[in-house]
């Protein structure tokens, strides 16, 4: 089964927009090997609109634009596979993608076919354009049934942006992830914005089916389609977090081929990763709300997690109650935790939790829940 962890990869649209031919989708794959991200776990490398041409041809087939891809798209795919990693293309369940190309509505069997047939390993679909009177649940559906009609596995990743309260339906459509949001933008208010969206949604996504907050903005640092300011260090770092923390599925927006070392040694935080790929998905407990919220959450392994995340511009001194969980000192267990980003250790907790947490900053703590005597 796929999405049985959030799934990684990296997608052209934040970056590069219309911008893109074969080359950049080559160059992102050797950077995602030669950096260490695929041995981290990025796999996808998708292709986002803007690939086809404005007509489709006499047999009804999308065609790939010939002066963006003068081998096709098979090719492509085959050197995507060539170097370990998957292939993902975009369409849109309306009649034209939201930038203007010819897209699924009524063609859904035709192109999924198409996509097998050239060895893609995952669709992101869009909702532009889609008649009014039809609904998120049957298109989606339908492209769900026709990618699995073609007999090759194929990551159906759902995009709608949250509309029709899509967490309650899109599971039952065979999609393995789905965005929640709208479009991001690299600057903290909107990494903000979407992240506090989803938090008390979070119990609908899990194994098979991920609330996908969008693409990463982590170390665009202002350049690209989604430019919108940039972040500091410390903000990125917080957003990857809160990705993280969500279990959002992990696309990289950026462009590798610019991106600072300490930006890409960010989105190969082994901690964070983990907390990301855990395998029991769990929702988090929502211990504290707004713009400074706490969470906890159960991992594998009987461990667990307590985050910290102050989205204000000033710093603050923040506190988890463990009675907020049902955890009293008299239960006689406490919590032995670390914090995941400096190793420092808490020693036994048994009451709260107390941290002093940098403006735009996080800290998350993990480890074990011990008996004391
Ligand atoms: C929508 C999606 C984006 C991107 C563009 C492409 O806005 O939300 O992620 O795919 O379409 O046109």
């Amino acid at each position: 089964m796929l999405s049985m962890t959030p799934p990684m990869g990296w997608n052209s649209w934040n970056t590069f927009g219309r911008n893109i031919d074969e080359a950049l989708f080559r160059q992102m794959a050797d950077l995602i090997v030669e950096k260490g991200l695929k041995d981290v776990g990025y796999e996808y490398v998708v292709i986002d609109d803007c690939w086809a041409l404005k007509q489709r041809d006499e047999n009804g087939k999308l065609v790939a634009d010939p002066a963006k891809f003068p081998n096709g798209i098979k090719a492509l795919a085959d050197y995507i596979h060539s170097k370990g990693l998957k292939f993902g293309m975009y369409s849109c369940a309306g009649s034209r993608t939201c930038d203007g190309y010819p897209s699924s509505f009524g063609y859904e069997f035709v192109d999924a076919q198409t996509f097998a047939d050239w060895g893609v390993d995952f669709l992101k679909y869009d909702f532009c354009f889609r008649p009014k009177l039809t609904n998120g649940p049957i298109l989606y559906n339908r492209m769900g049934m026709a990618l699995k009609a073609t007999g090759r596995e194929i990551l159906f990743s759902a995009c709608n942006w949250g509309e029709f309260e899509t967490e309650k339906w899109i599971r039952s459509t065979g999609a393995h992830m789905y965005r929640s949001t709208y479009d991001i933008r690299d600057n903290f208010d909107s990494i903000k914005s979407l992240a506090l969206s989803q938090v008390d949604k979070l119990a609908y996504s899990g194994i098979g089916c991920f609330n996908d907050i969008d693409m990463l903005v982590t170390g665009m640092r202002n350049k690209g389609l989604a430019a919108g300011g940039g972040c500091t260090d410390v903000q990125y770092a917080t957003h990857f977090a809160l990705w993280c923390f969500f279990q959002s599925p992990l696309m990289i927006g950026g462009n590798l081929s610019i991106m600072t070392d300490d930006d890409i040694e960010l989105l190969k935080n082994k901690e964070l990763l983990a907390i990301n790929q855990d395998k029991e998905a769990r929702p988090p407990v929502v211990l504290a709300g707004g713009d400074r919220p706490i969470f906890f959450k159960h991992l594998d392994n009987g461990e667990y997690a307590i985050a910290f995340f102050n989205l204000t511009d000033g710093e603050a001194t923040m506190y988890a109650e463990f009675f907020d969980i049902g955890i009293t000192p008299e239960c006689g267990h406490g919590f032995e935790l670390r914090d995941i980003m400096t190793g420092e250790e808490t020693g036994f907790v048994k009451d709260y939790l107390g941290t002093k947490v940098e403006p735009f900053g996080f800290k998350i703590f993990r480890g074990k829940f011990v008996k004391k005597n």
